[in-house]
């Protein structure tokens, strides 16, 4: 039985970016409400969104926009080969490629349900199924030749039916196959009060105690995690059949497992503490956005970022506030973001003419960020974050 512990309110799609002939148009919203699971510690939210109505032919996001990104999936590749040594990899929800492009083409295959992102690594000469991830797929894919390496990132946090998965995995990996599984830390999500990390696309935010559980179930555990710093924290789950004894135990994987029950992840009353923080930083992040606009100076926003759909639409800032936001991903660029409807620009290196003051919507990449625009801040210019708690910087 699912425990409520947060309200954050009607929110609309966080990837339905608005075109201006739309603008107008009455758009969908539901209720963004998470919860805990005490038998299993899954933190998930409740009401979920059919997946056919986010993943389609027109997904904006793309994983090759951020450098942080490239060089982490490239990092990854390589220690991979080193480690593993795999004839054939797959990645589930391959994106626009900014993994599977590590490889060569004849040893990776990857699975895409967004048409416009599968065209791009098919027109690159990448094998790309551009259909969901399920047992029916798998056994085409794996009839002549089984996958030593199953890689997918902040793709499982997308998918409703575990059942599924997992049973596609277990029929297309080879006897010493494993599966790679990275996606944002719990932990980490609750100690930066990152409450955007939930949205309608991130049905869940996974720890390690709760990724135990579930593996449980389908005989697969985790033989070793990696704590890394994409997505504001995320863990890098190495899985593998039970059977398999290919693998040995990882010291890490009881570690972190130490510390997220340390950090109380397996109680109730750890997220309750949490919705109060959540409301803290709302109340906190509209009295900074206010005394800035009482002083009659502008503020822009930086990389219109799905979670920033959450905050703005929680916290009810608009384009009163906040005039534009800029990003780079061309989809988004001229449309408006759900709810809030600020615009979203074409971006441009910020300067301090433009504007005072920056919301820092992709706080995510706020190393990558801050390095390109020294510059605007040299001159004086600020950003402002929610992360971990509302804040001019
Ligand atoms: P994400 O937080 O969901 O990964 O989305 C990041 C968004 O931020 C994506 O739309 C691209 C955008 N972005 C920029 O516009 N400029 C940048 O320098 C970076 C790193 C990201």
């Amino acid at each position: 039985m699912m425990k409520k512990f947060l309200n954050l309110g009607l929110q609309p799609l966080a990837n339905s970016y608005i075109t201006r002939n739309k603008l107008n148009h009455k758009e969908k919203k539901f209720k963004l409400i998470v919860g805990f699971n005490p038998k299993n510690y899954l933190v998930s939210i409740l009401n979920t969104i059919p997946k056919e109505k986010m993943f389609n032919d027109k997904y904006p996001y793309k994983s090759s926009e951020s450098l942080t990104m490239k060089k982490s999936f490239k990092d990854l590749s390589v220690e991979i080969k080193k480690k593993f040594k795999p004839n054939l990899i797959l990645e589930i929800g391959s994106n626009d490629g900014a993994f599977i492009k590590n490889f060569k083409k004849n040893c990776v295959i990857g699975v895409e349900p967004c048409k416009n992102l599968a065209k791009i690594t098919r027109y690159k000469g990448y094998k790309t199924f551009s259909e969901y991830w399920d047992v029916s797929l798998a056994k085409k894919i794996s009839k002549k030749k089984k996958i030593d390496v199953i890689y997918s990132a902040n793709t499982l946090s997308h998918i409703e039916n575990f059942s599924e998965i997992f049973k596609a995995v277990n029929l297309s990996l080879s006897d010493k196959g494993i599966l790679i599984l990275e996606d944002p830390s719990l932990l980490e999500c609750i100690k930066n009060v990152a409450y955007d990390q939930f949205y309608c696309e991130h049905i869940y935010v996974f720890s390690a105690i709760a990724l135990k559980k579930i593996l449980d179930k389908f005989n697969f555990e985790i033989f070793d995690i990696q704590n890394t710093k994409t997505h504001g924290g995320s863990n890098r789950y190495f899985i593998k059949r039970k059977k398999n004894s290919f693998y040995k135990l990882n010291p890490n994987v009881l570690k972190n497992i130490v510390v997220e029950k340390k950090n109380g992840l397996h109680k109730f009353s750890t997220y309750k503490r949490f919705a109060n923080k959540v409301l803290l930083s709302k109340k906190r992040l509209i009295q900074v956005v206010k005394k800035i606009k009482k002083n009659k100076k502008r503020i822009i926003g930086y990389g219109a970022t799905a979670k920033s759909c959450t905050v703005l639409n929680y916290c009810k800032i608009n384009d009163k506030q906040i005039d534009f936001f800029y990003d780079t991903t061309s989809y988004k660029i001229s449309k408006f973001l759900p709810g809030s409807k600020i615009e979203v620009k074409k971006y441009k290196k910020l300067k301090k003419n433009v504007t005072d003051y920056v919301f820092l919507g992709a706080w995510n990449f706020k190393k990558e960020i801050f390095k390109k625009e020294r510059d605007f801040i040299k001159s004086g210019g600020k950003f402002i974050t929610h992360i971990p708690y509302p804040k001019i910087i």
